[in-house]
Order: structure tokens, then sequence, then C-alpha cells
């Protein structure tokens, strides 16, 4: 047994009314929303404007290390994370590694700050809880962007994108202090 073929000319049919109506719909609806993406990202704040520059992992390792030197004002957690509390207003660093988000940075409430992420290793997943900022870290990519918390408290850090045996583990920490 097999399958017959179709009558010839099977595809020269004339088009159906319903399905260029939903043809119609369907293209109309894509242009509203390709109208609709600069809007949410002028209007809605949505989408954040962001920097992204080559960075050799090492080298931006030695950025972290160098912020931790001169700001820790403590360490917390099962592995001792330093706590860094750098200048209001300055570049603060966030690296991401198996399986860890390092330092906790602590920021301060009604502050911009320059924050750069990367990855030392592999790909992972900046989400800040429970703000839903969603960020991909790459290795080797230096990504900035501009952020100015608005509400003060513990945030919580999770990866996001699957990075391994430990993947659930990674966590971090931004802590949001009022201004003096
Ligand atoms: Cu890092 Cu998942």
């Amino acid at each position: 047994m097999s399958i017959t073929p179709p009558k010839a000319g099977w595809y020269n049919e004339p088009v159906d009314k319903v399905e260029l109506l939903w043809v119609g719909i369907a293209l109309v609806w894509a242009l509203i929303m390709f109208a609709m993406m600069p809007l949410w990202h002028l209007k809605g704040t949505q989408n954040m404007s962001n920097e992204a520059y080559r960075i050799h992992p090492e080298a931006f390792q030695a950025k972290v290390d160098e912020m931790v030197e001169k700001y820790k004002v403590g360490e917390e957690g099962k592995v001792q994370t330093p706590v860094v509390r750098p200048p209001a207003g300055s570049d603060v660093y966030l690296l991401a590694r198996l399986w860890e988000w390092y330092p906790v940075l602590e920021l301060e409430q009604g502050k911009s700050y320059r924050l750069h992420l990367s990855s030392l290793d592999w790909q992972h997943g900046f989400s800040v809880q429970p703000a839903n900022i969603n960020l991909q870290v790459h290795p080797g990519i230096d990504e900035v962007v501009t952020i100015t918390p608005t509400t003060s408290g513990d945030f919580g850090i999770i990866c996001n994108e699957y990075c391994g045996i430990g993947h659930h583990t990674m966590l971090g920490k931004i802590r949001v202090v009022a201004a003096k």
C-alpha cells in the first residue's frame, strides 16, 4: 500500500476568502505589534537600553575584585560572599559563574548606577526578583545597564538560564538601602 498522489493541479486552486481574511488579520496585527515595539520601549519603559562591550573574563574578574577590595563592608551566606557598598552613582560589577552571583551589591535607593554584568564561564540568566528584570549574561561580553533602585529591601537574583547541575542553587542578592 502506498500514499496516492494528489490529483494534478491541486496547488493551483484559488485562495479561499476565509483564508485571505485570516492572512489579512494576521498581517494587520503583525504591523500593529511592530509599531508597538518602539512605543513599549519609549513610553512603557520596557526593554532596558543597554550597552555591551567585549571583555576577557579575566579582565572582568579583575574589575570585580578591585571593587570588592575597595568597598567591602561585610560578608554573608554559607560561602561568605562579600557584601560591597560602592559609592552612589558609580560603576558596579556583578559576575556570574558556576554557580553563584558575586558579590552581594548594596545600593542606595534613588541613585543611578551603571551595572556591569558578565560571566566567567557559561551563559547565565540574570533575573531580579520580584522586580521581574531579565537579562542574559554571556562570557566575554560586558553588558552595561543603568539602574535606579526605587524600592529599598533585599532583591533576590536567580539564574534563569539552565547552566548545569547547580543551576537551581545559583542565587544572589542586591540590597537596596534608604539614602542617608
Ligand atoms: Cu547559572 Cu543557571
